[in-house]
């Protein structure tokens, strides 16, 4: 059968040929690719991306599983990285300011963009068509769903940071299964059903997975190197109505909230900002597109509560999920 994608360079195609395969959520096949479930094309940006990228010291890297809050750890990265060149508004300022920002006219998803679907996506091969990075402004900001092992290199001994954002692999696959099915809606393809999806989230075939190795090589890392990988956890931020989180953020980065920045409400307003409810109400969010590949905008906010896997899942597929969890992370001191 003809499973290789003819747009793919020759050396991917090549790999994939001897690469393991499993049916995948939304494409064919998932190829298993330096230990993780990975699509062709994406298999070939992150090829392109570890042959060409350049890490600088200076540099943020956004990290995740697929569907963990990547959008939100974005817009939080963005405001607080660039709050200098983009001010943030305070209370005081809201009634009067004609100040505008770039999260309410873009998707974060541009702002931050990933290596994998963006940055070194859709060169089929052909390097000439590479961006050049090296003129963008300091810090860079860049996202990966690509796991901590498979990472260059040089990303891991430079001075770079990383921001990992985890979720608790319940509601990560419910998100997880609710959006594969509106891309499927949106190209026009049946659904996949949930028993069918949810096999394959437990034997670890889902994209960027096994989800246990993925977190579990952030987890671990940010544990050795506390300096090199912030470890967050979408449900504590999602219960920090004070702010906490998005300090840990700013001096994590190397830009804490200076205590005028503090008195005039700053961290109040990048949680505003960056929420939840602001965010899915912006027109760039509900009516645009292409933020992720070809798709549209607002796929990426559905509910953004903790604990909807209640909804879905029966008891057995709970106690089934909840038994791969423990064997899977049990011993290592990450726990939902
Ligand atoms: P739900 O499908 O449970 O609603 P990702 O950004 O990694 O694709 O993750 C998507 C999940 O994050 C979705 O979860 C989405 O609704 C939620 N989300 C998006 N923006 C958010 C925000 N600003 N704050 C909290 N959750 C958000």
């Amino acid at each position: 059968s003809n499973h290789v994608d003819e747009k793919l360079s020759q050396e991917c195609q090549d790999l994939l040929l001897s690469l393991p395969r499993e049916k995948g959520w939304r494409t064919s096949y998932l190829y298993k690719f330096k230990g993780f479930w990975c699509q062709p094309k994406q298999i070939e940006a992150i090829l392109a991306f570890q042959n060409h990228f350049q890490v600088k010291d200076t540099d943020a890297i956004v990290a995740s599983i697929p569907k963990s809050g990547t959008t939100w750890l974005k817009a939080l990265v963005f405001s607080i990285s660039n709050r200098d060149k983009h001010p943030i508004l305070t209370k005081c300022q809201i009634l009067h300011s004609k100040l505008s920002h770039p999260l309410l006219v873009s998707n974060p998803h541009d702002l931050v963009p990933f290596f994998e679907y963006k940055l070194y996506a859709n060169t089929d091969g052909d390097h000439d068509r590479l961006l050049d990075l090296s003129g963008l402004p300091d810090p860079r900001l860049f996202a990966t769903h690509i796991p901590f092992v498979a990472l260059q290199e040089p990303i891991k001994k430079s001075g770079c940071k990383i921001v990992y954002i985890c979720r608790n692999p319940l509601d990560t696959f419910i998100s997880s299964w609710i959006y594969t099915n509106k891309l499927m809606k949106e190209r026009g393809l049946p659904p996949l059903p949930l028993e069918e999806a949810f096999e394959m989230y437990c034997k670890g075939v889902v994209g960027f997975g096994p989800f246990w190795e993925h977190m579990l090589g952030y987890w671990n890392e940010s544990r050795e190197r506390p300096k090199k990988v912030l470890f967050l956890k979408y449900e504590e931020m999602r219960e920090d109505h004070e702010g906490f989180h998005l300090r840990k953020l700013a001096n994590f980065l190397g830009c804490p909230f200076s205590l005028e920045e503090e008195k005039s409400g700053v961290v109040e307003g990048i949680a505003k900002l960056c929420s939840f409810e602001k965010l899915k109400d912006l027109e760039v969010n509900k009516s645009g597109s292409g933020a992720i590949m070809t798709f549209e905008n607002k796929h990426l906010f559905r509910k953004g509560q903790v604990g909807d896997w209640v909804n879905y899942l029966s008891p057995s597929m709970v106690e089934k999920l909840v038994t791969v969890m423990d064997d899977k992370l049990g011993g290592s001191g990450l726990e939902f």
